[in-house]
């Protein structure tokens, strides 16, 4: 989340016609909750779209929420605030079919033995005021008291899956950081890896390239006793800080392709979720060199991440066209049919401030800036027929640098975990639940 590229390596002056340009359309209305009806698993890449495994194979859009879980008590946010049946229960309600489900490489290390209780008795002890965290575990406990002294934070992570994967919503894990904490600054040394070339301690301090692929192999082990796992993210929002990355994305192609081939020897049935630089938004490389993703072939998925203030792209404020324009140079070019690169694309981050300065309503609650960047944003990829994941579910965060029972002004739940933060944001959305394209 949030992506803070201060270095531009790659400058442009052309900007490439968009696959599929389309005029920018007025929000749908919400979409009624409907039942889901499961896909038939495994998924599979073909062209760029994802299709499941029923005969013919039917086209599977992903519509997603983040849902993070990499912070550093190292369980999915928000069991402090209700019952993990009634937030599942919520994501199926709002017709929902997919999480995006972040974790830390620090989970499979420190790790999936240990307790929740004895993760928070860390988390504390590593902050200034711990009186304050210690609040939150019994509040977990008194919302779902299946959670016993006994249960790990790979526990929790499982009820999760499971309790989505009951409901029919699928689930993509998400190797989000290496040090469990929030993320990504350009010093919070879980940008890019620690081998490559231009080490600088800022940026790669914890991203320990081993550890990575180990944790990325040990999820993709554990995820085959959970059948609501279907992809799996290998890094987000992977991000080059002074010297480095100044080799043609040398590094970046090694390491891919080492942690794709892994994960996909280790659980075949997995979609490879692979970003960008530049914080997920920049695959321009792939213009002259395509990934070797044949260790994993019909499983490739190409993510995207677009903020307001993502500053690859043109600024929001000034020209949809150009902005849309610039979301097809970097990465949604990977749309187009029939190139070495063709894949389907999840734009999986984007989202905005809930509750903003429009007291008028005509912008849906929101500032107008954030207001004109999403209906850009929600136009592009509807135009495109994208997969998405909106940033993101959490109302409030257990701790978020230092802050214990964090408001989450960007999440799509209230502090309580209960309804929507601002219930006018889902039209804004609405547009995007359609299936309007296929093979
Ligand atoms: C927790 O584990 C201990 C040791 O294995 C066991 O004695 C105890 O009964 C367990 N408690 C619960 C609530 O499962
Ligand atoms: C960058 O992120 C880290 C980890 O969340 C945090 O400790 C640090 O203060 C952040 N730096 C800046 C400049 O925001």
């Amino acid at each position: 989340m949030k992506p803070l590229s201060l270095l531009l390596l790659t400058l442009t002056t052309s900007i490439s016609a968009l696959p599929n340009p389309l005029p920018q359309d007025q929000p749908s209305p919400a979409p009624a909750p409907a039942a889901l009806s499961p896909p038939i698993l495994p998924l599979f890449s073909f062209s760029r779209w994802i299709l499941d495994s029923s005969s013919p194979p039917k086209r599977i859009k992903l519509r997603c929420l983040n849902w993070a879980g990499h912070l550093e008590t190292n369980i999915p946010e928000g069991l402090h605030r209700q019952s993990l049946e009634y937030i599942t229960t919520w994501i199926a309600k709002q017709n929902f079919n997919c999480v995006r489900l972040t974790f830390s490489s620090d989970l499979t290390f420190s790790g999936p033995t240990t307790p929740v209780h004895t993760s928070f008795t860390v988390t504390s002890q590593q902050q200034s005021k711990p009186a304050l965290i210690n609040e939150i575990y019994p509040s977990i406990i008194s919302k779902n008291p299946w959670i016993t002294p006994n249960t790990t934070t790979l526990d929790v992570f499982a009820a999760v899956v499971d309790s989505l994967s009951e409901k029919g919503i699928m689930t993509i894990l998400d190797n989000h950081v290496s040090k469990a904490s929030w993320c990504c600054n350009l010093t919070d040394g879980n940008g890019w890896w620690d081998t490559a070339s231009g080490y600088n301690p800022f940026n790669s301090r914890f991203f320990n390239t081993d550890n990575w692929l180990k944790s990325l192999e040990f999820m993709a082990s554990w995820a085959k006793a959970h059948k609501g796992v279907v992809g799996m993210g290998l890094r987000n929002e992977l991000r080059a800080f002074l010297l480095q990355d100044l080799n043609g994305r040398r590094d970046w192609y090694t390491n891919i392709k080492k942690a794709g081939d892994l994960v996909h020897a280790t659980h075949p049935d997995l979609l490879i979720l692979v970003g960008g630089a530049q914080s997920s938004t920049d695959l321009v490389h792939l213009k002259t060199k395509m990934l070797d993703t044949s260790g994993w072939q019909g499983k490739n998925v190409w993510e995207m991440h677009a903020y307001s203030f993502t500053v690859t792209f043109p600024d929001p404020f000034k020209n949809c066209d150009l902005v849309q324009a610039g979301y097809g140079f970097w990465s949604g070019f990977v749309l187009e049919q029939g190139k070495a690169y063709t894949g389907p694309l999840i734009m999986s981050e984007f989202g905005v401030g809930m509750q903003g300065s429009d007291v008028n309503g005509e912008f849906g609650g929101l500032d107008e800036k954030d207001h004109r960047y999403l209906d850009c944003l929600v136009g592009y990829l509807k135009g495109n027929d994208a997969d998405w994941a909106v940033w993101a579910i959490q109302g409030s965060y257990y701790i978020r640098e230092g802050t214990v029972d964090y408001d989450e002004t960007w999440g799509l739940m209230d502090h309580e975990w209960k309804e929507w933060r601002n219930e006018k944001f889902r039209a804004k959305i609405g547009g995007l639940y359609e299936v309007t394209q296929g093979p």
